[in-house]
């Protein structure tokens, strides 16, 4: 049987032997070995000390337990500067090797972004906050209800057919499918009177689909954003000042608009408003020469959006009063401002997902 001193004289010794062993080691392997042999939890030289003390009385094995454990400790904190000083060394050797050239700048991670469409959004509905309009969302999955029937577009109407609408595996008690994509954003104005009393200024950015082929300029789905306003006393004159000052904001200072009349069932009277063209300045060609102008294909004018006076029956249905309220509201292409905005002629890019086109914005 071993006694107290014989185990602290044997500690003693290993910790020598071990310090000077561990400034032997040359390599990972050799460091990894030297811990096995010394402080390997199952036969390590240390556990196996730590064994051989359950003979002891109990106050020779504290004596002897506090220095194994000392050494232990010492042991262990000497493989960590061990390791730090071998990495080192390492990094040393493959530098002068040649492997390593530490004064090569560092390689850029690369850096995520947002996508354009998303920017193009931000800065929309930002213009209009700008203005005081407030930001709110609507589900993408709608009925006939909100994204028809609401807006004053009832079945059989003609206007059904603007949208050429992509409808779900859904029917109400009469057998009618009943549940959409929406074709617009335009079901938030509905959505939104119902839910806030006017005095209201909201944009609603958010995906819309169609179904329909897609070209250069059509995609299944895409972004708009739309905006309504309702109070008393709105007038056709805060449309349009409230549309130029956006036109502006987006497309510079100096942009003039022009509002033509268009039909969309919820406003009355409807129009659709341009602006002059910013790439040949509503010239029509190319400065100084007789090329057409390719932004605006030479009318000098780029349809921009939809927007109208809110139909009085669209606002009785979501229980505004018409006869005390009035209001305006608007729709945007997303994809469309920004294929202007970077001159980019083909909508389909954006959904390609090819990094060399989006990593440009
Ligand atoms: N919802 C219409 C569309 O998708 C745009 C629009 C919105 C027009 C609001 C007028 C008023 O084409």
């Amino acid at each position: 049987m071993t006694t107290a001193p014989e185990i602290l004289g044997t500690l003693h010794t290993l910790k020598t032997i071990a310090i000077v062993e561990l400034d032997a080691v040359e390599d990972a392997a050799g460091l990894e070995a030297w811990r096995i042999a010394y402080l390997g939890r199952k036969d390590g030289r240390i556990t196996m000390i730590m064994k051989g003390m359950s003979a002891l009385d109990p106050e020779a094995k504290r004596t002897v337990g506090a220095m194994a454990n000392d050494v232990k400790t010492l042991l262990e904190s000497q493989l960590e500067v061990r390791t730090e000083e071998m990495k080192s060394v390492e990094l040393n050797r493959a530098s002068i090797e040649g492997r390593l050239d530490v004064t090569l700048p560092g390689r850029r991670p690369a850096l995520g972004r947002l996508h354009p469409i998303t920017q193009t959004v931000r800065e929309i509905t930002k213009a209009f906050a700008s203005m005081g309009f407030q930001v709110v969302e609507g589900p993408e999955v709608e009925t006939d209800h909100y994204n028809f029937e609401m807006l004053n577009i009832p079945k059989g109407h003609p206007a059904r057919d603007m949208f050429d609408t992509i409808w779900l595996d859904h029917t109400n008690a009469e057998g009618e499918q009943d549940m959409l994509l929406r074709t617009h954003t335009s079901p938030m104005q509905a959505r939104v009177m119902e839910m806030t009393k006017p005095p209201v200024r909201v944009v609603v950015p958010g995906r819309v689909y169609r179904y329909e082929a897609t070209d250069a300029t059509h995609e299944w789905h895409f972004a708009q954003v739309e905006g309504l306003a309702v109070d008393q006393g709105i007038t056709f004159a805060n449309l349009k000042g409230t549309l130029y000052e956006f036109a502006r904001l987006i497309f510079g200072p100096e942009r003039k608009v022009r509002f033509r009349c268009d039909f969309f069932p919820f406003v009355e009277p409807g129009v659709d408003m341009s602006i002059d063209c910013f790439n040949c300045d509503g010239a029509g060609n190319v400065k100084g020469s007789d090329d057409g102008c390719r932004i605006c294909r030479g009318s000098g004018w780029i349809e921009i959006m939809g927007a109208g006076m809110v139909h009085p029956r669209v606002l009785e249905m979501a229980n505004v009063d018409p006869t005390v309220y009035t209001g305006f509201a608007f729709g945007v292409g997303v994809e469309r401002i920004a294929m202007l905005k970077h001159g980019i002629d083909d909508i389909r890019y954006f959904y390609g997902n090819d990094a060399r086109f989006l990593r440009q914005f």
